[in-house]
């Protein structure tokens, strides 16, 4: 076996932390943990399993859910489309592959919101496949033991790091493997701060030798993200809620929201012309309700949510009349919910 896997598998076993899907794996549950650790950190991840397994067991319990059921088990995690995802990928291997995730690399890479992390990551921890895998933590990791000076997000780095990761690989225990990187890159390969002191494959890392460890992973300068000020407009009318669903394609898919539009700079000046131009609605009485902050992967948002009357409402634009008390069990994106909670904790309904 390389050095390098002796090292870092006897730090594993004695370092690694405890994570309910590595306590009973089973491939369903690694998939889907899996895919929530995508663009997300394991502390806020754990009950969130918890719940998704308790509510969908099985694929087939997962297969026969409804998209509403499933995108509300889903919500505050972010990034909707890896649950759409997961529940059509579920609805496929019920169908096709007999409820049992399939082993064969081909198979497994065409399931939706199955890329080649994923295939790596199930193979090698599901299956014991001796498969390398690459993901945020990897990439550092590899990038700063072969001090590799391509830009980390080209494709000529990311086919050298592909490499790497597969050059180690101890045969039989790829699953050990990749999952001591990850906890190496979370833990001590640290983006900022690593502490190379107490690595246990320092003596292997070029760029502790070369003590470039901050500049790796290189990177491509970053655009700076766009900064978009919204408004929201709560219309509350005998108990109930005026909101919106948003298209089936594109950023929160299919999600409710408060009907809401982009202004340029003066939130309270512009909302009725915004809101008005966007549904056709006609506002009254604004009152200032409250500001949510949010960064999604593209830009920023700052919504600023208004109560206010509605005058005329048009019955389109899937506008609905929602029961304050079903709120709850609307999916809605991260801005929309922290509406809806300044809205509970406002003054009392029955004044509107
Ligand atoms: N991040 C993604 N998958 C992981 C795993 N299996 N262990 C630790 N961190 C991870």
């Amino acid at each position: 076996m390389p050095r390098l896997a002796t090292r870092l598998l006897a730090w594993y076993a004695k370092n690694k932390r405890s994570m309910p899907w590595r306590d009973h794996p089973d491939p369903y549950a690694i998939w889907v943990s899996e895919i929530m650790l995508q663009q997300t950190r394991v502390e806020t991840v754990v009950p969130y399993f918890q719940k998704w397994m308790k509510l969908f067991p099985t694929i087939p319990v997962l297969a026969q859910a409804r998209e509403r059921d499933v995108l509300n088990a889903w919500e505050g995690l972010g990034y909707y489309s890896r649950a759409r995802n997961l529940h059509k990928a579920a609805k496929i291997i019920a169908e096709k592959f007999n409820g049992q995730l399939p082993r064969n690399l081909d198979d497994l890479r065409s399931l939706p919101g199955i890329g080649r992390y994923t295939v790596g990551a199930i193979a090698s921890m599901a299956f014991k496949m001796d498969e390398p895998t690459l993901d945020g933590n990897l990439r550092r990791v590899f990038s700063r033991l072969y001090d590799v000076t391509e830009f980390a997000d080209s494709p000529a780095g990311e086919k050298i790091l592909w490499e790497l990761a597969a050059q180690n690989l101890p045969t039989g225990q790829a699953g050990d493997y990749n999952q001591a990187l990850m906890d190496l890159g979370a833990t001590i390969c640290l983006p900022k701060n690593p502490k190379c002191p107490n690595c246990p494959i320092r003596r292997f890392c070029l760029a502790s030798q070369n003590e470039t460890q901050a500049l790796r992973p290189l990177l491509k300068p970053k655009k700076k993200t766009p900064h978009y000020l919204y408004v929201a407009a709560v219309m509350v009318r005998r108990g109930r809620v005026l909101l919106t669903q948003r298209p089936a394609e594109g950023l929160l898919a299919g999600m409710w929201e408060f009907p809401q539009a982009r202004v340029e700079a003066h939130p309270q000046g512009e909302l009725a012309k915004a809101i008005n131009a966007a549904y056709s609605l006609t506002l009254q009485k604004p009152e200032a309700l409250g500001v949510v902050q949010h960064a999604y992967t593209h830009f920023k948002a700052t919504v600023h949510a208004f109560r206010c009357m509605a005058l005329s409402i048009p019955k389109k634009k899937n506008l609905k009349w929602v029961k304050l008390t079903d709120l709850e069990t609307y999916p809605m994106g991260k801005v929309s919910r922290e509406i809806a909670k300044l809205l509970a904790e406002s003054r009392p309904f029955s004044l509107y």
